[in-house]
Order: C-alpha cells, then structure tokens, then sequence
C-alpha cells in the first residue's frame, strides 16, 4: 500500500516545532514517546506543578469532581478580568460607582467583563466549599495530607475575604449595607472590639476602625477594601495555593484503585486490596496527556457556561451607595447570611466572631484529632460514621441558616414565605422573650458541656478507643462537638421558650 503523503498542515506544523525559535521555548519536540511525556511536565514551569505519573484512580472525575482545580482555573479568569476593570475603576467615593456605569453602558465589553468577575467569583466561593467537602468525604486530609488541609483552610478564608471585599467596590446600595453589616460584626470582638465583651478600645481604635479606616463605611474603607482585593489577598492566595499544589504533588493524589466488583460485593474495602496487592500501587500512567487533557477539557466547559451566563445576566448595580438610607432588609452576601441569621439568636460577639472562628479552628483541627485511619483515598462512609455524620450536620446547619437567611428573611428580619408580600409593617416576632436567671443559665450552660463532655463515655465505655484519641482529643472533639449542638439549642430555647439570654452580664456585653 502506497505510504500517505503528510498533509500540508502537518508539514507546517513540523516546520514549526524544528524552528529555532520554538525549540528555544520548548526543550524537546513532541514525538508521542514516554520520555517526552514526562519532559513535557518536567520543562514546563507551569506543568510541573504536576507530579510526572499519577494513579489511573485519580484521573476519574467522580473522584475529585475536578473542583480544586477549577477552583484555581476561576482564579485566573478573576485575575485576568479583574485586571481589565482596574483600567478603568477608581477606588474614590465620588467615581467608583459612575464607573461601574461605564462599564455598563459606555466601554466595549464592560458588561461582559464585569458579569464574568461577579459570577466567577460567586461560582469560586461555591467549588471552593465543595473541594473541601469532596477532600473530607475522601479522607484525603488525613497523614500525610494533614498540612495541606490546613493551607486549604486559610485558602478558604482568603476566598472569603476576596469576594467579602470586592462587594464594596461597586459603591452602590448593595455594596455598602452589606459590608456595614459584615464590618459591624468587627466592632463586636472580644477585648478588640468597642462593643464587644470585655471591650478595651474606643470605637476610635478598635477592630471595625482598623478594617474601615473610619467608624463608618467611607472613603478610607473603599481604600482599604480595594487594596486587600487587589493586592494583598491574591498575594496571599498565589503564595499559598503553590505551596498547596507543591504539597499535592509531594504526597501524591490520595486516590487509590478500587478492588474489583466481586471482592467489594464482599465487603473488601480498598486498603485492605491494595495491602494484598502492593503492585496496584504502583501502575501508575501519564500526566501528559491523561489529566492535562482533562483539566484542558474542565476549563473549556467552565469557560463556555461563564460566558454564557455573563452574557445573559447582568451584575447586580443598585442605586448610588446612600449612608442615610438604610434599605430594609439589608443583607450580607450570601455566603455570611447563614452568620447573619444567626444573629437572631447570638450577639454578634457569638454570631459574627466566635463561631466563625470555632469553623476555622475546627476545620484546622479535623486532620489531628481524626485518627481512624481508615477511607482514604475513596468515598468511604461505613467506616466513619462519626466523622462522617458530624461534618455532614455542619455543612447541612451552614446550607440551611443560609437559605433561610438568604431566602425567607424580609423587612425586620421577619421570616416571609417566597410567595408572601413583603410587609413592612409586620410587627416584629423579637417581643417578649426574657433572659433566664443567671444562677439558672450557669447551671444550664454548666450541665450542658459538663455532662456533654462525659456522656458519650457513660454511654459507650471505649469510645475514645472508637475514635482512636487520648484524653486531649477525645476534649478537643467533645468541644467541637458540643459547640455545634450549641446552636440549634440556642434556636430552640428562643423559639419555643422565648429565652433572650442564658446568661447576661451587660456591664461586660457578655451575653449568651
Ligand atoms: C481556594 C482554593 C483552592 C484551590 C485552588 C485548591 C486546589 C487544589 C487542587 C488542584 C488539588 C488537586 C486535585 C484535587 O484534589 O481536586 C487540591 C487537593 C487538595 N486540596 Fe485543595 N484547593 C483549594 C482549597 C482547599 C481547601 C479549602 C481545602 C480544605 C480545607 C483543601 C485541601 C486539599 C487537600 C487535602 C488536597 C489533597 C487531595 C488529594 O490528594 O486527593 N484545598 N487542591
């Protein structure tokens, strides 16, 4: 059979890669052998962030559901987007919001540009949560994983202060009630805070003034704002999210293969496989191009479906920011309405300070004090009921005060159904409640965590030998535990007891 003659395409593109010029760029050409496989992710400064091989387990998508690295792919859309608007943004009280008017109406693509920074920056936060939740529900924090989670924590919180402090920058109605209600929470931290417990500060001095610059949301806030969005904070992202991709590639993806159908039916779970067959560990194929072009193929579709939506719906703009008119009900965005709601029930030393700081130092705490070694590297619920059921009740409880808060909450922050009218004369539920009595409170608050903390033991003699702790973790666990049940007590007593406060001691602002 005659040999087919190359087609004029090829024989450019084979000009091309024996150039000069290209061969000066990329140090090898692209014969498909397995030596330029892994060159191809070894000489490439941005590829080789990437481990050379990777187990055939991890390139499913059904495995990591491709979050964390979309999650970095939205970051580069909002660096790129972000940038174009900076040309044509001034972070001054008097044109920040005639400018996102421009971008509206008089520059080409302005819409285009700002929709794609607002919904990616939404769609962020949201896939963010969700690799979390993906990492968890794998094991894939536990050792040697248990640093990294932790870097993924405060990336997680940096997503948060990214998206918290790009709201004020449209400086319209929206953007100023809902950072006043974010930034407000500030001046309610313990000792740090002017009206928070134990206050040491002056409303001059304290925690909301170092944030804003002011006592209010203005001019020195709008600064500040806008220099942590766009410097400080992606400074902290870049730097951290490398370490994060450094150490996924140092400890390897966590996927391990599953055994098959027959032996799972007999309730072999893959660990024990893998222990028998030590070989699967090791078979392992190519980066280039088994995940790249899967990772190719994410961001393409991620591409497409933002674009889409940029096209068709537009960023929210309100009215010019107005500091004298309050809008009824004016909520934070909506990944802090569920701290928002909770304000209902807690001051916001509680509501706004001390249970986000709980969540952080939980979740930081999670990968050393779950010792069941168990599950990792696959879906694996049997095996950790525990772990399982209280991180599943934290994500639930945090999904459902935001839905409430975000969905049934209106004028007053009355509860209202979403086919009701929004009346603003309705008058509000807060009448009547009554704190206990403190010697009461103290005893109830006493008996919940002094007999929460020693139950599960009564209960179970080797539950701590269960979960695998000491004393000190099965205390950390218990606190963490405890904490979590604390808040839909607190609902409870409020809205069927009409109790105000367990204990006050308003000569401090301590109140529970
Ligand atoms: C904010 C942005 C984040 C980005 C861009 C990011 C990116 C990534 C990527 C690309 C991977 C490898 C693939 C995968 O498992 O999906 C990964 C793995 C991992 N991430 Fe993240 N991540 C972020 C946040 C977090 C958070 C919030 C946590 C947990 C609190 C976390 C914990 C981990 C862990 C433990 C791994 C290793 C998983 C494994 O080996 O299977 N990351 N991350």
């Amino acid at each position: 059979m005659a040999e087919q003659k190359p087609s004029k395409l090829s024989e450019i593109a084979r000009t091309i890669r024996m150039s000069q010029i290209w061969k000066s760029i990329f140090r090898h050409n692209y014969q498909d052998t397995p030596r330029n496989r892994a060159l191809m992710i070894l000489s490439n400064v941005f590829l080789h962030l990437h481990p050379v091989k990777v187990r055939p387990a991890s390139l499913k998508y059904r495995y990591t559901w491709g979050l964390g690295g979309l999650s970095f792919y939205l970051f580069l859309i909002l660096t790129i987007t972000g940038v174009f608007l900076m040309f044509y943004y001034r972070p001054t009280v008097e044109h920040a919001y005639w400018d996102m008017k421009d971008l509206r109406f008089v520059v080409s693509f302005g819409p285009l540009l700002r929709n794609m920074h607002r919904w990616a920056a939404h769609v962020m936060v949201f896939l963010v949560m969700f690799h979390m939740a993906s990492v968890f529900y794998r094991s894939a924090y536990k050792t040697p994983r248990e640093y990294n989670w932790v870097v993924g924590v405060i990336l997680l919180l940096i997503t948060f202060l990214l998206s918290f402090t790009g709201y004020l920058l449209p400086w319209d109605q929206l953007a100023i009630w809902a950072v006043t209600v974010g930034t407000n929470m500030a001046a309610a931290t313990p000792i740090l805070g002017a009206e928070g417990p134990f206050s040491l500060v002056t409303a001059e001095n304290d925690a909301r003034f170092i944030l804003l610059g002011s006592k209010l949301v203005g001019q020195a806030g709008l600064l500040r704002f806008y220099v942590l969005h766009c410097v400080l904070l992606p400074l902290a992202f870049i730097i951290l999210v490398s370490l994060h991709f450094w150490r996924v590639r140092k400890d390897e993806f966590s996927a391990v293969p599953l055994p098959p159908k027959e032996e799972r039916a007999k309730g072999v779970r893959p660990e024990e496989w893998a222990k028998a067959h030590p070989e699967v560990l090791q078979q392992k194929v190519f980066t280039w191009p088994n995940l790249v072009s899967r990772e190719f193929v994410s961001a393409v579709v991620l591409t497409a479906i933002l674009t889409i939506w940029s096209v068709v719906a537009h960023a929210p703009l309100e009215e010019l920011a107005n500091p004298n008119k309050t809008p009824n009900p004016s909520k934070a965005p909506w990944y802090f309405v569920g701290l928002q709601e909770l304000l209902v029930y807690f001051d916001p030393w509680i509501a706004g300070v001390a249970l986000p700081t709980l969540i952080l130092m939980g979740l930081i705490a999670l990968p050393y004090v779950d010792k069941n070694p168990k599950g990792v590297g696959y879906y694996n619920f049997r095996d950790r009921k525990f772990a399982v059921g209280m991180f599943t009740y934290g994500l639930v409880l945090w999904f459902l005060l935001i839905f409430i808060g975000y969905y049934l909450r209106g004028p007053g922050w009355e509860i209202f159904m979403p086919w009701e009218p929004w009346d603003h004369f309705r008058p509000t539920s807060g009448v009547g409640l009554h704190n206990l009595p403190n010697w009461l409170g103290i005893l109830l608050l006493g008996g919940y965590w002094g007999v929460g903390m020693v139950l599960p033991k009564l209960v179970s003699k080797d539950f701590t030998k269960k979960l695998g702790v000491g004393a000190i973790g099965y205390t950390v666990v218990m606190f963490f535990v405890l904490a979590m049940f604390f808040v839909p007590m607190k609902i409870i007593l409020r809205n069927f007891f009409a109790v105000k406060y367990i204990v006050s001691f308003p000569a401090f602002n301590l109140n529970i």
